[in-house]
């Protein structure tokens, strides 16, 4: 699918695997979400853009490169959670903000509980986190906010995407770059990805 990079390294595959396995346990699922999240930040980052900057090495000038712009990190609450620690340990000065969104469980719309963002993102690079892209209304709901706080500079990190939530985040966002370990086949009737991992907040926090 247009736009979207499946990263489809070993590591980030084995781990996915493990997460999937519903004898995962939740210090397990919290550490291989963490670990997952590293390894995709990698590849999700590849195109930041840089400046050419000199430094002073012991020995002699060298030239180098730092970030262009900063970096803010938007989980989205609760499962976005499970993926911050690890990649605030590769971006240490990034900001954080948070989204709040909950399910309602027979509409499946998302609703906002908690919003917290940096005020005017325009000079940012933001990376919105959420392991799981299903219908897509929590994604599109987190973006609006988003691109309301000017961010110009978005990319999506999932652990795991519907083909549904795909369609409806492209409708919206047909640029955005997203990031997932995998697409999955379909969602179930009660808006579960299949075969997904089930319920990642749940599995996260042992509810
Ligand atoms: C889950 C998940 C996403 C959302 C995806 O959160 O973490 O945010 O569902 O579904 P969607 O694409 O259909 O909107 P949930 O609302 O269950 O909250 P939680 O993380 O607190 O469990
Ligand atoms: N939220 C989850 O945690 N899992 C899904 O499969 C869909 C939404």
């Amino acid at each position: 699918m247009k736009g979207v990079t499946v990263i489809a390294h070993p590591l980030v595959q084995h781990n996915l695997t493990r997460l999937r396995d519903k004898r995962t346990q939740p210090q397990e699922f919290r550490r291989l979400l963490g670990e997952i999240a590293s390894l995709m930040l990698y590849e999700a980052t590849r195109s930041f853009a840089t400046s050419p900057i000199s430094v002073q090495t012991p020995l002699a000038p060298a030239r180098g490169f730092r970030l262009k712009r900063e970096v803010v990190l938007v989980p989205v609450l609760r499962a976005g959670l499970g993926m911050l620690d690890s990649i605030l340990q590769l971006i240490p000065n990034a900001r954080v903000g948070f989204i709040g969104l909950k399910r309602e469980e027979t509409t499946l719309r998302a609703q906002f509980y908690h919003k917290s963002l940096p005020k005017n993102l325009s000079r940012f690079e933001v990376i919105l986190i959420d392991p799981m892209l299903a219908t897509g209304g929590s994604a599109v709901a987190a973006l609006d906010l988003i691109a309301e706080q000017g961010a110009k500079q978005v990319r999506l990190v999932n652990l795991v995407a519907a083909p549904e939530g795909i369609r409806r985040v492209r409708k919206s966002y047909p640029k955005l770059p997203i990031f997932t370990a995998a697409i999955d086949r379909r969602l179930n009737n009660k808006g579960y990805i299949l075969p997904g991992l089930g319920d990642v907040g749940d599995r996260l926090f042992g509810t």
